[in-house]
């Protein structure tokens, strides 16, 4: 085991802020996380698991064990007439598995393309982006209890998926490390150009015959002109959620704002909180080394030199605009450490 003492994580947290972990660890198996867990140096350390860092925001020094999920391997379990049981390593990259299931006609993620992080996170948050949620293609995970220190297999309904939602996110935060997750893609494809920008793309890049591929490159084109490059610019996606309201706060707003840009949801009404933001001014806006992205008010960014307490302030002042103009209560989707 290489553990290593007092750690920069900027590398590892695509807001590219600088945090240290007191102890830092890299696990390529689940011997790996075993032997971690074996280990009295450190076993009893606050634990934080780490995928691809790209949601979650550094606050502070962590003082504890960071244990970064390298577990790797992409494997095709089974298939039947329908479908397609691939199993990914919890640390491989969520865009590399994507590209793998293109490139093998696996249906099913293309319109997650070019999502930053990891396949272990997917499931955590419930990836989701341009009409389709990493729950449809979901089956189940393999995960260590690091409690009982033993392999147990989760399935689809313990995971209690939501809108960027979870068990992992609640009652079963910190209580595993996810080993692999097995996807049930299909054969057939179920192409979902429902979100209007996927067909306008293809119109512009000549595309004849819709297939995963061409939906994949779409998805990659609006991503790319809309949201930041991490690489370029430290951010991590959307840094709150879009906020779901009830249908009699929806008509109240509605009546004082008429463009308010909403789409409906189960019973209630989901807000674009990008155009909620926007509206209160803070789009393009730069405050000392952060600041609201120029082209999606939902994306914090960091500057260059950004410590995770300022990122956090502003984010602070920009749910206070919004709930003083619109009476809306905005939730931060990234994960504050
Ligand atoms: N809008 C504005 N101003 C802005 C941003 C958005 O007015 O600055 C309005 C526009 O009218 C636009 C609408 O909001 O039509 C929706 O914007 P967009 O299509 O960019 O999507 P979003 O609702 O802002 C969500 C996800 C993204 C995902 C996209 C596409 C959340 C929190 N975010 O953003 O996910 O890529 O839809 O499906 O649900 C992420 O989670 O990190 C992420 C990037």
């Amino acid at each position: 085991m290489n553990l290593l003492e007092n750690y920069s994580l900027k590398k590892l947290n695509t807001f590219g802020i600088d945090a240290s972990a007191k102890y830092f660890l890299e696990v390529n198996s689940v011997a790996d996380v075993q032997a971690f867990l074996e280990d009295k140096k450190i076993n009893t350390e606050l634990r934080l698991i780490l995928g691809g860092g790209s949601n979650m925001l550094f606050t502070k020094n962590f003082d504890g064990v960071v244990v970064k999920n390298c577990i790797k391997g992409i494997e095709l379990l089974k298939e039947d007439s329908e479908n397609y049981y691939v199993k990914a390593g919890a640390g491989e990259s969520w865009h590399g598995f994507v590209m793998n299931c293109i490139n093998n006609n696996y249906a099913g993620v293309e319109n997650l393309s070019l999502i930053p992080g990891s396949v272990g996170a997917a499931p955590i948050q419930n990836i989701g982006a341009y009409g389709v949620e990493q729950k449809e293609v979901f089956f189940e995970l393999e995960a260590i209890d690091l409690k009982e220190k033993k392999s147990v297999t989760i399935n689809k309904s313990d995971c209690q998926f939501g809108y960027r939602d979870s068990i992992f996110k609640r009652e079963a935060k910190g209580k595993y490390i996810i080993a692999s997750v097995t996807f049930k893609l299909f054969k057939k494809p179920k192409l979902n150009t429902s979100y209007g920008a996927i067909n306008q793309e293809m119109e512009k890049m000549g595309v004849k015959e819709i297939s995963i591929a061409t939906i994949s490159q779409a998805v990659c084109n609006i991503r790319k002109s809309k949201l930041p490059n991490p690489e370029v610019l430290g951010n991590a996606g959307s840094f709150f959620k879009n906020p779901t309201i009830s249908a009699e706060q929806f008509q109240a707003i509605k009546k004082k704002f008429p463009d308010l840009v909403a789409y409906p949801s189960d019973v209630n009404f989901k807000l674009a909180a990008g155009w909620l933001i926007e509206q209160c001014g803070w789009k393009g806006k730069h405050v000392g080394n952060t600041g609201v992205h120029k082209d999606q008010a939902l994306v914090l960014v960091n500057y260059g030199n950004a410590n995770g307490s300022e990122v956090f302030e502003l984010s602070g002042k920009i749910m206070e605009s919004v709930k003083e103009k619109f009476n809306v209560e905005l939730e931060r989707e990234v994960v504050v450490v």
